[in-house]
């Protein structure tokens, strides 16, 4: 028997990524960026044991279909040449598909503890191309702070992995999470970006643009000019949702509330309080707020009609051991 515990923290896209390019292995039609949450995390422990008859999975205590994880546990058996049985176990500190990545923190959690109670030795870029079999943004939770995730161009996604861009102390930007909804989200996104080229008219120009927005969010970090990421954030996050909008059936992921989010964002900016929204395939809004300004714009999410809670948080370490 081996066992290993490990924490990764939820990540948000500041450039998003949506539709792939490969299914199989997961490979990213597009690139993206995106900041590593510290108080939004996934701890999991995975136990090798022989006594056992099949794979097991729980998260928060209650059992759940386990074919996914078997699937990307697999995986490591195959790299590790072992075929013991796993039990996982797997606790997120927030709501669990609803749109805060909880498979981004989840499954960066489970490829780290995995490959260590199977006894790899992955280096972390290894560790993100695995985290990403089992979703695109957990290649993204193996770093903390800003990250970068390469599309890649290779059909066996040796190249499709995150890198850090910078840590978190190095620019504590801050990000307040309002909640609208506390339940599990309809429509995965697995299943909302398959067959997008043949179900969105906007798809091939999603692709085509998706280079120019990466390279001019990296120009703007490089500069820490948090205007510059912020407008291009929410560019990113409303041309994902026109994207989404656009698909055939279209997907809404925004409720009432999710829409009052945004415009109040919008009135804080102009009353002089600078942040900037930006939503991922889910109804909660994230606004980016620059170093210290996270409890300002909190107090005035909190009043917005529909939304049910607010958290502040910073910006996150890498998944790690515990
Ligand atoms: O990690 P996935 O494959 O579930 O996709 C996540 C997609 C978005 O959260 C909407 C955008 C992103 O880049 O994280």
């Amino acid at each position: 028997m081996s066992q290993a515990s490990a924490r990764a923290h939820s990540n948000i896209a500041l450039i998003k990524y949506w539709g792939k390019r490969q299914t199989h292995l997961n490979l990213p039609a597009v690139g993206s960026i995106s900041v590593t949450l510290d108080d939004l995390y996934t701890d999991t422990t995975v136990r090798f044991d022989d006594t056992l008859d099949g794979d097991c999975a729980r998260i928060g205590g209650a059992e759940v279909d386990v074919a996914r994880f078997s699937e990307f546990v697999d995986i490591v058996r195959a790299e590790a040449g072992i075929d013991t049985r796993v039990a996982i176990e797997s606790h997120n500190n927030f709501p669990t598909g609803a749109g805060l990545a909880s498979s981004a923190s989840g499954f960066a959690a489970l490829a780290l503890a995995t490959a260590d109670a199977a006894g790899l030795d992955l280096t972390p870029r290894a560790l993100s191309i695995l985290a990403r079999r089992g979703s695109g943004s957990a290649a993204r939770s193996i770093f903390g702070g800003l990250v970068e995730m390469h599309r890649g161009i290779t059909t066996d996604g040796s190249d499709a992995f995150a890198e850090p861009m910078l840590d978190a102390s190095s620019w504590p930007l801050e990000v307040v999470v309002a909640i609208t909804d506390n339940t599990s989200k309809k429509i995965n996104s697995t299943a909302g970006m398959s067959h997008l080229d043949t179900r969105s008219d906007y798809y091939e120009a999603w692709v085509n643009r998706a280079e120019d927005d990466l390279a001019d969010m990296r120009a703007a970090i490089a500069a820490r000019d948090f205007t510059a990421v912020g407008a291009l954030s929410e560019m990113s996050a409303l041309k994902l949702h026109a994207l989404m909008l656009s698909t055939r059936p279209g997907l809404i992921y925004w409720n009432a509330a999710t829409v009052s989010a945004m415009h109040a964002v919008r009135e804080m900016r102009a009353g002089g309080l600078e942040t900037y929204f930006t939503i991922d395939a889910g109804p909660q809004l994230k606004a980016l707020c620059a170093p210290g300004q996270g409890a300002a714009v909190a107090a005035e999410l909190a009043r917005v009609p529909g939304v049910l809670d607010t958290r502040l948080t910073g910006l996150g370490p890498n998944a790690h051991l515990r």
